[in-house]
């Protein structure tokens, strides 16, 4: 054989590996207004930085007479590029092929490509579009999921692992995502569910839809599941991009600093009007924090879910941050169940990843009533106190309005190790807001009182003028600054640079026991 024929037949089956499933299967991804995963993997990477490895892996399954179909490279791709020129490991699940069901050898790829990632700290992405794991395979797929949910585990908090969902996802196709960082979805074709709506209609007699069951809109707004969804595979890809250009590599990294050209001391006055006179007017957090941050840019995560507090990546003079606040537009920015397990998790996050956290308070405080409580607002809620208390990157706090008794310690308090913590002069920090605390204090002088209605407007605006200011705080150091909203940018950026070589320690252990 001539080196020409060698190279021909070397070509013939790269070329056959690129088919997947075949043309008519592409075909048909494609008229469902789905990308292949070649495709998709183009799209995420650096034009033409992709390589491969492990095109030529066939299964070795003979159970269901699956030696007559065999695909060059099986149901996923592998290998490794660039995102703006830092190098990324991908793995891509072919539809096209045995409907990207996991088995064998498609573990065996994945499992290659996520220790490659972790031996050489960089983040692993994962565009998921699979039926699970390969029924004809059984207790084997079953394995290799075994074996993939480890190494996420293990490379949690050591390199960024975000998934992608593309398609239909069910069963492990849904529970490695799970144990990632970052789930991206895309609205109206891509779905995740333990089981699918035939399963569903068997065992419970439900009878539901795809996107209803678990859609883009169901996992961003109803369970949490879902952090970013976009409208489509290619803004779905582009904001895994853009997410990662916030990122370090690995955990022994610090994020990349990117000169953004907004002005370090830009102040803009509209802040020192933006809090309403009146304390329980609300008013939209996300201005301040578009105000606040280089080039007005927030990268939002977790939007339609639990918005009374709203978590984001964003820059201040160049410097990756992590924001976590309240949203008083949202019921009045109180802390409940889900507010605080979505806060929780982006502060270990950040914590994992070396990036630092801004937290603006304004929270009248957790959620009262019997919802709450029976749904274990205790346990929950005590996650992000348990979060902001283990966070030992830096943490810079500004409390604009409400910081009122749990939620003023939770917050990145100074308490639980914050760094620099300010508060603007409409800040009210006490153990209660006044309504509550003359209530419970000064019941018997409003009942004595000739008009207790009259007496009790009194003592509130007496608490107010007393207590509900940031002064009691700064008198005792709890607060190291007040200062005039317009001054918060220049000052977050300074602490950031003065914080640049922090050093802080938890005690030698394990691991702690986050109450789950
Ligand atoms: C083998 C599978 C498969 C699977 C799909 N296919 N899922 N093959 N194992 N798990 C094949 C189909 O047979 C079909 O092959 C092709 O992929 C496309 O599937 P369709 O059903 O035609 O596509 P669609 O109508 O879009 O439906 C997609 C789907 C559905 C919703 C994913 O296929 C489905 O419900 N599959 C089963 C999902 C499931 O219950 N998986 C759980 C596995 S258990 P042909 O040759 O006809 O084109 C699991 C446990 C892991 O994962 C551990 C968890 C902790």
């Amino acid at each position: 054989m001539s080196e020409n024929l060698h190279i021909q037949k070397l070509r013939a089956k790269k070329n056959q590996s690129h088919l997947g499933g075949g043309q008519d299967r592409i075909d048909s991804h494609h008229k469902r207004g789905k990308l292949t995963a070649r495709e998709r993997i183009d799209l995420l990477l650096d034009k033409g930085s992709f390589r491969e490895v492990d095109a030529f892996v066939v299964h070795r399954t003979h159970d269901f007479s699956l030696q007559k179909q065999k695909f060059t490279g099986d149901s996923v791709i592998t290998g490794w590029g660039t995102i703006d020129g830092r190098l990324a490991y991908v793995f891509a699940q072919d539809f096209t092929v045995f409907g990207g069901s996991l088995g064998e050898v498609h573990a065996e790829k994945i499992i290659k490509i996520m220790d490659m990632a972790m031996k050489n700290g960089a983040p692993i992405i994962g565009l998921n579009d699979s039926g699970g794991a390969r029924i004809q395979e059984g207790v084997v797929s079953l394995a290799g999921y075994g074996e993939i949910f480890l190494r996420n585990t293990l490379a949690s908090g050591v390199i960024p692992q975000i998934s992608a969902i593309m398609g239909p996802c069910a069963g492990g196709a849904v529970y490695s995502p799970a144990l990632t960082d970052f789930i991206f979805m895309t609205r109206n074709s891509s779905y995740m569910f333990v089981t699918g709506p035939d399963v569903v209609k068997t065992v419970t007699h439900e009878e539901v839809s795809l996107e209803d069951l678990g859609g883009a809109s169901v996992h961003a707004e109803k369970s949490g599941v879902c952090h970013v969804a976009a409208d489509s595979e290619a803004d779905t890809l582009y904001l895994i991009r853009k997410m990662l250009s916030y990122l370090p590599q690995n955990n022994m990294e610090d994020p990349p600093f990117l000169q953004t050209g907004d002005d370090p001391l830009r102040a803009d006055e509209t802040l020192d009007n933006l809090i309403p006179n009146e304390p329980n007017k609300p008013y939209d957090v996300k201005e301040i924090l578009r105000i606040v941050v280089d080039n007005g840019q927030f990268y939002e995560i977790q939007e339609g879910f639990a918005g009374n507090i709203v978590i984001g990546l964003a820059r201040l003079g160049g410097h990756s941050i992590g924001i976590v606040a309240n949203q008083p537009a949202v019921l009045a920015g109180v802390l409940d169940i889900d507010s605080s397990e979505k806060a929780g998790r982006f502060v270990r996050f950040c914590d994992a990843f070396n990036i630092p956290v801004v937290t603006f308070v304004d929270t009248p405080g957790y959620l009262p009533g019997t919802n709450q409580e029976h749904h274990g607002v205790i346990r929950n809620g005590a996650k992000l106190l348990y979060a902001f208390c283990e966070a030992t990157v830096p943490k810079l706090t500004v409390i604009t309005r409400k910081a009122y008794g749990g939620a003023y310690l939770v917050m990145s308090s100074k308490h639980v190790r914050g760094d620099l913590n300010l508060a603007w002069p409409t800040a009210e920090i006490a153990v209660m807001g006044p309504d509550g605390a003359v209530s419970v204090v000064m019941r018997r002088e409003m009942e004595q009182a000739a008009d207790p209605l009259a007496r009790k407007a009194e003592l509130v605006a007496e608490y107010r003028d007393k207590f509900a200011n940031p002064y009691v705080a700064a008198e005792r150091g709890y607060i190291d600054d007040v200062i005039e909203p317009h001054e918060t940018r220049a000052r977050l950026i300074n602490a950031l640079e003065m914080l640049q070589n922090k050093r802080d320690a938890n005690p030698a252990k394990k691991h702690g026991n986050i109450p789950l």
